[in-house]
């Protein structure tokens, strides 16, 4: 098991109207509060849309709920003509804590580049949001290169020529495995977690190495616990299953179901 702190994160993508979304973050906390589920010992965040947060944030504050809450993207620009745009200083506002870049849905549906995913990484640092960086092959990049090339490519991609590089979380997750019910084999995602930890140590030293790499594609609870039994996994980026509350908690309380 990883010697850092698991993050177990809630990618919810278009999903839910807000009133929708406070009753699953609601449902979620409850069930983990009603286990004694240790935030310190298991980290858990929500990512909904951006017309969530406002009344996520407000939830999360009244209750004393000690759920982070994540966006699902942020603007590489800080303010100004950019109609549609949410700035990372909006978002720090509404204290989200994480947020997603480089998802594969943005990069094959929004043209978006290993050069926007950089400026928006440069974003999130500038205004202390952590980024969790999504990066993966495709079935064809798959075939074509191996598994972990394009993967180690995005991210060195992502955080090369920062002035600085602040806290991160990378997130390798194979397009192949996103909503598919096909899923990676706990080993082909330690690899894979090894392949990047590696690239990051050679190229941004050894702080960064030690940065989490979650693993994400078709994540439920019934198979977490095989990809969390890797020290090089640490933690998971789930979709679909992060929409049914039991699901959701159920992966939370993955070393419930570890095998030791
Ligand atoms: P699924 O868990 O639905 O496969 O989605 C994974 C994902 O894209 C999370 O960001």
């Amino acid at each position: 098991m990883t010697k850092r702190t698991p993050l177990i994160a809630g990618n919810w993508k278009m999903n839910l109207d807000h009133l929708q979304g406070i009753a699953l973050i609601q449902k979620v906390c409850w069930t983990l509060n009603d286990a004694d589920h240790d935030y310190k010992d298991v980290e858990v965040a929500v990512f909904p849309p951006f017309t969530h947060l406002r009344s996520a944030q407000t939830l999360i504050d009244a209750e004393k709920f000690e759920v982070k809450l994540g966006a699902q993207d942020i603007s590489e620009h800080e303010a100004g003509a950019f109609t549609g745009e949410i700035s990372g200083a909006m978002l720090k506002k509404l204290d989200v804590d994480y947020v997603l870049i480089g998802h594969s849905e943005r990069r094959q549906y929004h043209n978006e580049g290993n050069e926007t995913v950089h400026s928006k990484v440069a974003a999130a640092f500038s205004s202390g949001i952590v980024p969790v960086i999504c990066v993966g092959e495709t079935l064809e990049e798959l075939e074509s290169r191996g598994q972990s090339a394009v993967p180690v490519e995005q991210t060195i991609a992502a955080l090369s020529g920062h002035e600085s590089i602040g806290e991160f979380v990378i997130a390798y997750e194979p397009v192949w495995a996103i909503g598919t019910g096909k899923v990676a084999t706990p080993q082909e995602a330690e690899d894979v977690s090894k392949a990047i930890r590696e690239a990051l140590r050679d190229n941004f030293g050894e702080q960064a190495a030690n940065s989490r790499i979650l693993y994400g594609g078709s994540v439920k609870a019934n198979n977490v616990a095989g990809f969390l039994q890797s020290g090089e996994v640490d933690g998971v980026l789930v979709g679909g299953a992060s929409l049914v509350a039991d699901e959701f908690s159920g992966i939370a309380r993955y070393k419930k179901h570890i095998v030791l």
